[in-house]
């Protein structure tokens, strides 16, 4: 596609004022409205340089530059020199690139192929999937496609928690009180209950602490019971977690969890030790991080069992050496922000340079309208059943709509869990937020449902005007202003991609189809297209059929469907 402000760029570098090009880069705003141009250089800076009054450089400046073929005019106002894109050489680029592009239009190949891990989702085996589970998911998920289409070589990956004392806990507590077929039945509650149960006789019996803590050494130490026990938990518990992948069309590339790097820990203890690392702390072995302001990192606990963080370096390493990242990515709530700079900085004082190549990225809480979650409360509030309730609802709301539609309940999944998927990325992640099923579930305002209907409508429309793509369409005919909004922000689809990428922030995409189906809609409303002559509405239906690809693209990186009909 033309890059119009580095052809603003040129221009002005054409003009001999002493400056480069990346020097130039850097004056070179975007105005709040279209009226002022779509580019400006701003002259303040130069004042000095000059021993002119900034406005007076921006008048000669203008003078000297001819707007070429890429601009309709160049004005000065002020202390800026504006520059307006030719709407013609606009259109012409935008719609090229897509009829050339398709799919993989405002993409990039920054990526080069480079290898980058995104982990993501990460729940605890034996445990609810809860609502609290939704960001990381979703987020990931989409930071993972997001990678990939900008052609890094992504994986990823499924750091499931199964292991850690809490499997002590569940083997003496159904060594105790459990019954398989019970548990086969409705596994996460049923050890859920276990679980909580463990902990409440606890309370009352301390000893139970150390039958627990000695059925997890037990496992570190391959007894075959404790080993049985934990994989039947473990693969109950993941065929539950894939109903809800399954569900949301997410898939990894690796589940290696938790437990995968238990038996790499000795070396990477040992090499810790070897450098000069560990300490010993109160029985426990530890990296002392106070001179980084960090509370000590805890390697090894006094019974001689390894602890989370330690599981975390030892895959990091893992990782280095299997995959040779060039990013190793964790989407994990900002909860654990200490964790990761505890382990990270481990890492770095081992004296592996990639240290800084292991990136977390936090993300804010999420919490219910009528109150916060709580899963200590017992509020445990189950994705699945989230999705479920999503799905129905969006049922009834398309029956009420569109009696007529066929394969209605497929539609209601695409539509029902796209708009959870949409809500959530359209937060910048770092907020907490509020799930406000109205809010999900509605067809208007900055809703997944919304762009999707807009996405159904331009599809309706081709269908109708029996779009095909041709060699030839006068573009020129494209002025009123909603269509050049709209053929504008389709211009900037492959810089909000961009930004997303280096911002970890799908919210950037999310945000900007939601734009391009408002202005996709004005356009609809105020310009007639099935019903204009000829060639206007061959012209028109091309901008339908560019913005319909840009908004698939979009819902696409999220992680959502784009139905035709709904
Ligand atoms: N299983 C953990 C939890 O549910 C999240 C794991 C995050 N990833 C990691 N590499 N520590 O809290």
């Amino acid at each position: 596609m033309t890059d119009f402000k580095k052809e603003a760029i040129d221009l002005i570098f054409q003009a001999e004022i002493g400056l480069s090009k990346d020097e130039i880069e850097t004056l070179i705003e975007i105005p709040p409205t279209y009226d002022m141009g779509d580019y400006a250089f701003a002259c303040f800076r130069l004042a000095k340089t000059f021993r002119k009054a900034p406005n007076l450089i921006a008048e000669e400046l203008v003078n000297k530059i001819d707007a070429g073929q890429y601009f309709e005019k160049i004005e000065n106002v002020g202390p800026y020199v504006n520059f307006f894109v030719s709407r013609n050489k606009l259109t012409e680029t935008v719609f090229n690139s897509i009829k050339a592009e398709k799919d993989k239009f405002g993409s990039t190949d920054v990526g080069g192929g480079r290898k980058v891990l995104v982990e993501f989702s990460s729940p605890n085996i034996a445990k609810p999937f809860h609502i609290g589970h939704i960001r990381t998911t979703v987020i990931g998920n989409s930071l993972y496609k997001i990678f990939k289409f900008q052609g890094f070589d992504t994986e990823a990956l499924n750091h499931l928690g199964d292991y850690g004392t809490q499997f002590g806990m569940l083997i003496a507590a159904y060594r105790k009180w459990g019954d398989a077929e019970t548990i086969e039945a409705d596994p996460i509650n049923e050890l859920l209950k276990l679980y909580v149960k463990f902990n409440a006789e606890a309370e009352k019996d301390e000893s139970l602490i150390d039958e627990a803590r000695y059925w997890f050494k037990e496992l570190e130490d391959k007894n075959e019971e404790a080993i049985e026990l934990w994989q039947w938990i473990r693969d109950i518990s993941l065929k539950e977690f894939n109903k809800v992948y399954d569900m949301l069309n997410i898939g990894f590339d690796s589940y290696a969890g938790e437990s995968f790097y238990s038996d790499k820990m000795k070396e990477v203890i040992a090499e810790m030790e070897a450098k000069g690392l560990l300490r010993e702390s109160e029985g426990a072995i530890i990296v002392d991080l106070e001179s980084y302001d960090m509370p000590p990192a805890l390697i090894k606990k006094s019974d001689g069992s390894s602890l989370y963080a330690t599981r975390d370096i030892a895959a990091a390493i893992y990782r280095k050496e299997h995959y040779d990242f060039y990013k190793n990515i964790y989407v994990v709530a900002s909860e654990q922000n200490l964790h990761f700079k505890q382990w990270i900085k481990v890492i770095e004082l081992m004296g592996y340079d990639w240290a800084k190549d292991c990136i977390h990225i936090p993300f804010g809480m999420v919490s219910l309208e009528d109150g916060a979650l709580s899963t200590r409360k017992g509020r445990v509030v189950f994705l699945e059943d989230v999705l479920n309730k999503a799905v129905e609802s969006t049922l009834n709301i398309i029956k009420e709509r569109n009696p007529n539609l066929e394969n209605k309940e497929e539609v209601a999944k695409q539509v029902g869990i796209g708009a959870i998927i949409f809500q959530e990325l359209f937060n910048s992640r770092i907020k907490d937020y509020v799930f406000s099923w109205d809010k999900t579930l509605s067809f208007e305002g900055e809703t997944g449902p919304y762009v999707q209907y807009t996405h159904a409508r331009a599809s309706s429309l081709l269908e109708k005007g029996e779009f095909k793509l041709k060699d030839k369409v006068d573009y020129t005919l494209l002025k009123d202003e909603d269509e050049i909004n709209l053929i504008r922000l389709l211009y900037k689809f492959p810089e909000a991609v961009l930004d997303a990428t280096y911002k970890y922030e799908p919210s950037f995409i999310t945000r900007h189809i939601v734009e391009i189906a408002k202005a996709f809609n004005k356009f609809y409303n105020s310009c007639p297209i099935l019903s204009a002559e000829e060639d206007l509405k061959e012209a028109r239906l091309m901008l339908v059929y560019c913005s319909k690809m840009v908004i698939k693209t979009g819902l696409a990186l999220l992680g959502m469907e784009a139905p035709n009909k709904m």
